[in-house]
C-alpha cells in the first residue's frame, strides 16, 4: 500500500487539475504552443466500415487522450515553473506522458489508415513487403495472426528505415514495446473498445473488416516517408 501512495497521490492531483484545466482546441492538430488539438475523423462515419455508435464513441475516447495529453503538458509546465521537479507528482506524471501521448497518436494513425482504398499500381510498399517476407500474402498472414494476440494493445507494421526492414509489432497498452525510431506504416487498434461493441468476442471478424477497410495509399505514403 505504501508503494502505491506516490502513484495515488499523483493521480489524485492530476484528476484535480483535470477539472480545473481543459485545453482542447478545434481544427487540425497543431502543437505550435505545445498543446494538441483533436483531429476530425467524422468522415469515417459514412464510410460504412463500423457501425455509427461504436465509431462515434471511439472518437470520444480518442478525444479523451488528446485532452489528457494537454492536461499533462500543462501540469508538468506548472510543476517545472514552481521548481517542483523533485516531487512524487512530477515523477509519476512524467512516467504517464508516453501512455497518454501514444494513446492520442496511435488513434490518429489508426483512423487515418481506415477508408477502403487499394494499393497504388506498382506499389513500392507491396514490393518491399514481398521481398522481405517471400510474398505479400505471407506478410498478410503473419500480420493477421498477430492481431489475435490476447490482451489490450495495438498491432502495427513498422518500418526501420535505418535497416530498411519491416517489423510486425504488438504494443502492450499504448507504450509497451514501441521500437525506438521505427516508423508506423499500418496501425490497428486492438483494445476491446475497438471491437467488442460491434463484434463481441469475434476478434477474427474484426480483423477481417479492418483488413478490407485499409487505406493503402496512406500506408504507402508513410512507407515512402511522405
Ligand atoms: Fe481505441
Amino acid at each position: 500500500m505504501r508503494a502505491l501512495f506516490p502513484i495515488l497521490a499523483a493521480l489524485l492531483a492530476f484528476s484535480g487539475s483535470l477539472r480545473a484545466q481543459v485545453v482542447v482546441k478545434s481544427g487540425g492538430a497543431a502543437a505550435s504552443d505545445g498543446y494538441y488539438a483533436a483531429r476530425d475523423y467524422s468522415a469515417l462515419l459514412s464510410a460504412k466500415i463500423f457501425s455509427f455508435t461504436p465509431l462515434a464513441n471511439h472518437f470520444k475516447l480518442y478525444q479523451g487522450y488528446v485532452k489528457n495529453t494537454n492536461l499533462l503538458i500543462g501540469r508538468l509546465k506548472e510543476l517545472e515553473a514552481a521548481g517542483a521537479t523533485s516531487t512524487q507528482e512530477y515523477s509519476e506524471l512524467k512516467r504517464r506522458f508516453g501512455w497518454e501521448f501514444n494513446g492520442m497518436r496511435l488513434h490518429e494513425l489508426y483512423f487515418a489508415n481506415l477508408g477502403p482504398a487499394v494499393l497504388p499500381e506498382g506499389s513500392g510498399l507491396k514490393a518491399a513487403l514481398a521481398a522481405q517476407y517471400g510474398s505479400f500474402e505471407a506478410w498478410r498472414t503473419a500480420f493477421l495472426a498477430m492481431t489475435q494476440v490476447r490482451g489490450n494493445g495495438w498491432a502495427a507494421l513498422v518500418y526501420d528505415r535505418q535497416a530498411s526492414t519491416f517489423h510486425n509489432i504488438w504494443i502492450n497498452e499504448h507504450d509497451g514495446g514501441v521500437p525506438a525510431g521505427a516508423e508506423f506504416v499500418l496501425v490497428m487498434d486492438l483494445f476491446e473498445h475497438a471491437y467488442m461493441p460491434e463484434f463481441q468476442l469475434d476478434k477474427a471478424r474484426y480483423a477481417q473488416v479492418f483488413w478490407d477497410a485499409i487505406n493503402w495509399p496512406e500506408a504507402e505514403k508513410r512507407f515512402l516517408g511522405k
